[in-house]
């Protein structure tokens, strides 16, 4: 941990466990840090990344406006996974934003990252610790495997497995009604509550309803099979031999051939999909089969996150 603050206050990489997945972090008031970031994941610079913070005072000096509403979610979700987007102050670099005239930001609920936040006394501007494109890391192990290659002196504090094990829902506050930018284990339906005027994340069979963040693309977290999504009665018909099966049914997968036995709650499956699908592809499964999850509102995420995986033209949407 020591060894981590000085780094960040130096303006060096640190990636750290959050409750969603692992952060690379930097420096986010230290541009050249932050340009670091870029560099290490191979990401556009048209992607603005989220800025993590301690508490709701660091939150302040970053943005412009802290409206009401913004002040009842942070009251009710933080420190979670839950990413505010608002208008942004001018402390904030533009390479953060990508130029952009609004700020992510979050307080992660992990003690390792909040004890690295409280340390360094700094907004720690952190994506996920992954080449860009690919699968988020949710293991230490995951960050080393993905960023090691491209980062000579790769310090990793090592959290053990993240708990939510996909990333935070992101909410433009900064407009009128409010919108779901990228859904999360926190739903439209939790927001709502707390937001009398959020306008319904768009319906699970919607694939173009969600307004997308700048630089995010369709194809996102992909495994590098193709992948493709069918209900349970297409399961049998569908598999190859060789293919991989992830089921969170009792599917008895005797063609497939690597099965991933997967939760059948919505929560316990989100934790564990990113590790099936690193799985799958150090298997060397020529194909990903995935029997659908069910379409209800607490599997929002889980479905965005397999359709931007899945592969285009293939089946996604029973
Ligand atoms: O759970 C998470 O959010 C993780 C952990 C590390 O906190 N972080 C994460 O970061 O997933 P990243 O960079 O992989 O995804 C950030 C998302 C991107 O879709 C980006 O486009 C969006 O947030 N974003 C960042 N700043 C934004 C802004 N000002 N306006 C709209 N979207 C923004
Ligand atoms: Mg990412």
């Amino acid at each position: 941990m020591d060894e981590a603050v000085q780094r960040l206050r130096a303006g060096r990489l640190v990636a750290f466990p959050t409750e969603t997945v692992y952060g690379l972090g930097a420096n986010a008031l230290d541009a050249e840090a932050v340009a670091r970031i870029f560099a290490a994941k191979g990401r556009p610079s048209t992607n603005p990344l989220i800025v993590h913070v301690a508490d709701t005072d660091s939150v302040l000096p970053l943005v412009r406006k802290w409206p009401d509403r913004a002040s009842a979610l942070a009251q009710h979700f933080w420190p979670g996974p839950l990413t505010l987007v608002l208008p942004k102050s001018t402390a904030v670099p533009d390479i953060v934003t990508a130029g952009g005239a609004t700020v992510a930001v979050r307080i992660p609920q992990h003690p390792i990252a909040l004890q690295l936040l409280r340390g360094c006394g700094l907004p720690i501007a952190a994506p996920s610790a992954n080449r860009s494109e690919e699968v988020s890391p949710t293991t230490a192990q995951h960050v080393m495997d993905s960023l090691g290659p491209f980062l000579e002196d790769l310090l990793v504090l090592d959290g053990g497995p993240c708990r939510v094990g996909i990333e935070s829902t992101v909410l433009d506050v900064s407009r009128n009604p409010p919108r779901v930018l990228r859904p999360g284990m926190i739903t439209s339906d939790d927001l709502q509550e707390w937001l009398g005027d959020v306008p319904n994340a768009p319906k699970l069979s919607d694939r173009n309803g969600i307004a997308r963040s700048p630089g995010q693309r369709a194809r996102h977290y992909a495994p590098r099979m193709p992948m493709m999504i069918v209900p349970i009665s297409e399961v049998t018909n569908t598999l190859r031999s060789g293919d991989g099966l992830l089921s969170y049914s009792s599917y008895q997968g005797d063609a497939a051939g690597v099965l991933v036995a997967m939760p059948d709650s919505a929560s316990a499956y989100a934790a564990r999909l990113y590790e099936a699908l690193r799985r799958m592809d150090e298997a060397g499964v020529p194909r990903i089969v995935v029997e659908a999850p069910p379409q209800s509102a607490e599997w929002e995420a889980v479905w965005d996150r397999l359709r931007r995986a899945a592969t285009p033209g293939e089946p996604a949407n029973p």
